[in-house]
């Protein structure tokens, strides 16, 4: 099910260059199982038509306050407490500025102040326009209020400038907005997955790898989203797609999955990647030629990401995974040790796996940690990942109690 299913967002759009995206915003709700309603301000329709995002809604799109014919239908009122989450892509400084007064002089402004429901701007403009007192003073006093700002991204303007002002791409917005609906046991969280294999360069042809699918990884990742976290997804080249609501980076070495994995700070780590413990001492620059009758390829070992993690001054709660072909539970607790983990997951592999673990729809997990075990039996990748999320969280939740 995806994480937005039947979720009611009111969708505002501002009149600034970036409405444009605002389409594409619709359609990536949508597909997330969202039912989207558009309220356009007046300088919106300058940018795109009400047509475009009616036919990507699904719903005529409201725009005056005083529309007979709409208040005859959903009025205003009904409007604002129908709205889950009211979501405003672009905010433009003016947009902000009538909200910081409280102004209700449109339809857009007069349900912000009507709702009970949370509300989200996705500010976009010049950089000096975000960046002038007033903007400031006003972004400042609407998150007092209790609103939530999703951006805005520094890069490229449509002005030719480049700086702070940027509109959040469509797929980040929408996932923030799926933050902001959750209210699962890891609402808020910031959890980073590792998972698939990685491939070592041995020349521009060849590499070292493993037989690691990414599935128990995607689907940890998946159920981690709907659990209401934060989720990235840092992967190894696998053929699946991003589950919905998962932002991915794609990479293809250890090194890079190490460099991804430190540049994005988190309060959950799960790493499921079967990393290759080794690569290649010298990636040749063209391809290797079959001279000799040997050859030997002298290997280096790759950083282990896992335990510097871990290892991190001050370290989120940490999960590792551990195939196994002997031996489970002595080598996962020396793992768990050794690297200074709060848990780890094990399943056999080879034959004591009887056609569960990798490149398998099935799994069967037995979990560690300092001072206890639990066995969560052998059952379809997604399911099992649901449960293993749950007693992580709760776990997590027992070692950081919310304020
Ligand atoms: O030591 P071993 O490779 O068996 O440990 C497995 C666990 O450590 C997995 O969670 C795996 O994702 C992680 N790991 C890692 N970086 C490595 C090797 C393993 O993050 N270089």
């Amino acid at each position: 099910m995806h994480s937005l299913h039947q979720r009611r967002l009111l969708l505002g759009v501002g009149g600034g260059i970036a409405a444009y995206k605002s389409a594409e915003l619709v359609r990536e709700l949508t597909r997330q199982g969202a039912e989207v309603r558009v309220v356009m301000t007046a300088a919106a329709t300058e940018f795109i038509t009400p047509l475009t995002l009616q036919a990507l809604s699904g719903h005529p799109v409201r725009q005056a306050l005083f529309d007979a014919q709409a208040e005859a239908g959903m009025d205003h009122i009904t409007l604002a407490r129908w709205a889950e989450l009211v979501l405003i892509a672009p905010a433009t400084a003016d947009l902000m500025a009538r909200l910081a007064l409280g102004l209700a002089d449109d339809l857009l402004t007069t349900l912000c102040l009507a709702t009970e429901a949370p509300i989200a701007l996705a500010p976009a403009m010049n950089r000096q326009m975000w960046a002038a007192p007033a903007t400031r003073d006003n972004a400042t006093l609407l998150t007092t209020r209790g609103l939530h700002l999703l951006g805005p991204a520094d890069g490229e303007q449509a002005c030719g400038e480049s700086g702070l002002g940027r509109m959040l791409e469509p797929q980040e917005i929408a996932r923030r907005a799926t933050t902001l609906l959750s209210s699962g046991p890891l609402a808020g969280v910031r959890v980073v997955v590792t998972a698939g294999p990685t491939r070592e360069a041995i020349d521009p042809v060849r590499f070292i790898s493993n037989r690691s699918s990414g599935r128990m990884g995607y689907a940890v990742a998946q159920a981690a989203a709907e659990a209401g976290a934060n989720v990235l997804l840092v992967s190894g080249p696998v053929a699946l797609p991003a589950p919905a609501g998962v932002e991915r980076i794609m990479v293809e070495s250890a090194e890079q999955m190490y460099t991804e994995v430190m540049a994005h700070p988190c309060d959950l780590f799960i790493a499921t990647a079967a990393v290759a413990d080794y690569r290649p001492q010298i990636t040749a620059a063209t391809k290797l030629k079959k001279t000799a009758a040997e050859m030997s390829l002298p290997l280096t070992r790759n950083p282990d990401i896992l335990a510097a993690v871990a290892a991190l001054p001050q370290p989120p709660f940490t999960v590792g995974f551990a195939a196994e072909t002997d031996q489970l539970e002595q080598y996962a607790r020396g793992k768990l040790e050794a690297k200074r983990l709060n848990m780890i997951a094990a399943n056999w592999v080879g034959e004591r796996a009887a056609g569960a673990g990798f490149e398998s729809d099935e799994n069967a997990l037995e979990l560690f940690w300092p001072g206890g075990s639990l066995t969560l039996p052998r059952a379809a990748k997604l399911p099992l990942a649901r449960h293993l999320v749950k007693v992580i969280s709760e776990h997590f939740h027992q070692l950081r109690p919310s304020p």
